[in-house]
């Protein structure tokens, strides 16, 4: 990756240390500010004056002083003046030179063109200067046509000579722009490729509705730079105002402060005034309508689902105020849920104050709803505590998975809670058994690799373990406490592995210094695995379950003698995924004719029969198992079920039913399944 970067120079960032940064007072923060344009300007003002704590306008990234293994790299890097030391590019995922030009708020101006499938106008950056050694602004692009690129402050913009460097495959292209030592504001104009990895553009016939197409757009982790040029690195935040353009009888939303009511025109006006980092920068335009559920909450959605979604989400808003109770107020203003087709590849997404959610969790029983606990808790760990580069991306998705299982627990009850986990757990147990050593890290070495492509269970499920173990070896009150006080300290900042260690240096490991060990810490996220004696969450209502299973796998008791009734979801999750690997056509034969498993309604219990079913060639299931490919996009059940077909020896069918269902496929989950179905060639 290092030698990929060359063409800016010797190839090396110089170390600068960072101090942490202060504060800003009212004054600086105005005249820090004064350029950007009125509205925007007005937004923040009324926002940081609601805020009690003006660390709201911070940008730049906290990083730790005290260098791990896996971030010390060879070369120039390692700087010998001791502590106080960071890598200006710790986040190898982005051109983006922080230590020189920190964007501070973004203008968008764009048209959606669904015959051509482009987003076309005008992002307009406003700049503070960090040092003077440079007049360079680099910014990060992928597949982006710039046409022209223009410069100045509120007296006037004036044509600056730019380039566009050589596509890196992982990383885009470098947008280099010249700028006059005084600009503050930087106009790109561009257009999007129809290939944008960030967005996905459905016709008609892959909506609910069959009438209208849609759109919309998927940044984490790096591809907010395939549909607008910016520092596109989780370290830098920025406020942002867009004006987007659709065709006239959809609607458009963002991550920002929406409304239901449609434009006539088709054009819409966002203003998000809370900074945010580029992988948080979301739009959907579609026929979508809109149903309240609570006073802060409600749902997006085409006319066909909405009902259902608001009667499946209906606890949001209980789930909203369980979290704020712990961990403070929530500062997003509004939090809606944005409910996409079903080739959305994930299941949700954090968007600030819109959460974006495939339908198939939709399951009529809110059985899977723990996902929108995970996406709401966002909105403390990640969304206002943001991981400063990929390598620490558990930074957000273990405190999310941790908070999750909390919300769940206050508004569900403890069974609940003790099955989230034990499903949680055994997924991560059973994910690790096939997954190089090097990859179970809680901090990551992304360096060189494609982040879509290191993420795995071990940042949410080993991450959430972590912070169990610690809860219970110091009490939840105390670990409660300084959650609470760890989402005050560095809210509206992103941090590193480092900086989060050396906090816990000076908290934790201070208070509780008889409870808790610095070094086991240290071997959670640095070493491979889970350390000896890990918490092993389980739950007493699978006991029952593994004792039947366990009777029918031994041939002592039928499937239709297994008493199933009243069984939950998570009852079932457990009982199908603890099956052995290879089961008989008529054990296949019984259980199906028994429970009906290949015509299950609930998505998840369907993918683990389909699994199972793959896996032992159970011909029954085939037609199910191309429904399941054709209709949902969801990466997480797609990718196992494609690597299933390959590893049971039918390549030809897994890219028979890929290549029909391709034109369906988000770009990514064309991407990364084409190189499952690929590599067994
Ligand atoms: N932020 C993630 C999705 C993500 C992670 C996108 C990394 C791109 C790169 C989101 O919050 C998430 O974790 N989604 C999970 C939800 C689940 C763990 C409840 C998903 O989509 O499956
Ligand atoms: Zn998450």
């Amino acid at each position: 990756m290092k030698t990929k970067r060359s063409d800016s120079g010797n190839g090396y960032s110089v170390m600068i240390w960072y101090p942490l940064p202060l504060p800003l007072s009212p004054q600086e923060f105005r005249v820090t500010h004064r350029l950007i344009p009125a509205l925007s300007l007005l937004m923040v003002l009324l926002f940081t004056a609601s805020c009690s704590d003006d660390s709201s306008t911070q940008t730049r990234a906290v990083t730790g002083d005290e260098p791990s293994p896996a971030q010390t790299v060879a070369g120039p890097e390692a700087d010998g003046s001791g502590a106080g030391t960071s890598d200006t590019r710790a986040d190898y995922h982005s051109y983006a030179q922080t230590h020189q030009f920190l964007v501070q708020h973004l203008d968008l101006d764009l048209a959606v063109n669904f015959d051509q499938r482009v987003l076309r106008g005008t992002a307009t950056l406003t700049v503070e200067r960090q040092g003077n050694d440079s007049n360079e602004l680099v910014l990060d692009t992928r597949d982006l046509s710039v046409s022209g690129v223009r410069a100045g402050g509120m007296e006037g913009l004036a044509t600056v000579p730019f380039s566009v460097g050589k596509a890196d495959p992982i990383l885009g292209a470098a947008l280099r722009i010249e700028l006059p030592a005084d600009a503050t504001l930087v106009e790109v104009a561009y257009q999007t490729s129809p290939r944008a990895s960030g967005l996905q553009w459905l016709t008609p016939a892959q909506t609910a509705g069959k009438r209208h197409p849609f759109l919309f757009t998927q940044a984490q982790a790096i591809h907010a730079r395939s549909f607008v040029p910016l520092q596109d690195t989780p370290a830098v935040r920025f406020t942002y105002n867009a004006t987007i353009r659709v065709p006239a009888p959809l609607l458009a939303v963002m991550s920002a402060n929406n409304t239901p009511e449609r434009s006539a025109e088709g054009v819409y006006r966002f203003a998000m005034p809370q900074p945010i980092p580029s992988y948080l920068l979301a739009l959907a335009v579609g026929d979508l309508e809109f149903q309240a559920m609570g006073e802060r909450t409600g749902v997006y959605a085409e006319a066909e689902i909405l009902e259902a979604a608001a009667a499946e989400f209906a606890d949001t808003e209980a789930m909203l105020e369980a979290t704020e109770e712990r961990y403070g107020p929530y500062q997003w203003d509004r939090y809606d849920l944005l409910i996409l087709p079903p080739s959305f590849p994930f299941g949700g997404m954090e968007n600030p104050r819109l959460s974006f959610i495939t339908p198939t969790v939709i399951a009529g029983d809110k059985s899977l709803v723990a996902l929108i606990a995970h996406e709401l808790a966002h909105s403390w760990s990640g969304n206002l505590v943001t991981n400063a580069s990929w390598r620490d991306l558990w930074l957000n998705e273990g405190f999310t998975t941790y908070l999750t299982n909390r919300i769940m627990q206050i508004v569900y009850g403890d069974e609940r809670y003790r099955m989230e986990m034990a499903l949680g757990y055994s997924e991560l147990v059973a994910e690790m058994a096939g997954m190089e050593t090097l990859d179970q890290l809680l901090a990551l070495d992304v360096r060189g690799r494609d982040p879509d492509e290191a993420f795995s269970g071990i940042p949410y499920e080993k991450g959430a373990l972590m912070l169990y173990e610690i809860e219970q070896q110091i009490g939840r009150e105390a670990f409660d406490r300084f959650l609470l006080d760890y989402f005050n300290t560095f809210q509206f900042r992103s941090l590193d592995t480092d900086a989060f260690l050396a906090h816990l240096d000076k908290t934790l490991l201070v208070d509780h210094a008889d409870q808790l060990d610095r070094e086991r810490i240290r071997e959670w996220i640095f070493q491979p695995g889970l350390p000896a004696g890990a918490p092993a969450p389980e739950s007493d209502a699978f006991s029952p379950i593994d004792t039947q299973r366990t009777a029918w796998l031994e041939g002592r008791q039928s499937a239709a003698l297994i008493s199933s009734d009243g069984w939950t979801y998570h009852q079932w999750k457990h009982f199908l995924d603890g099956m052995p690997e290879t089961l008989t056509a008529e054990q296949l034969t019984e259980l199906d004719e028994t429970f009906s498993l290949t015509e299950s309604s609930n998505n998840e219990i369907a993918f683990s029969w389909l699994m199972i079913a793959v896996r032992n060639n159970y011909a029954p299931a085939e037609k199910r198992l191309e429904n399941f490919l054709t209709t949902i996009g969801r990466n997480k059940f797609l990718r196992p079920l494609y690597q299933a077909l390959v590893d049971a020896g039918k390549r030809d069918e897994a890219e028979r039913i890929f290549e029909a269902a391709k034109a369906g496929y988000h770009p990514l989950t064309v991407k990364r399944n084409s190189q499952i179905i690929n590599a067994a060639n």
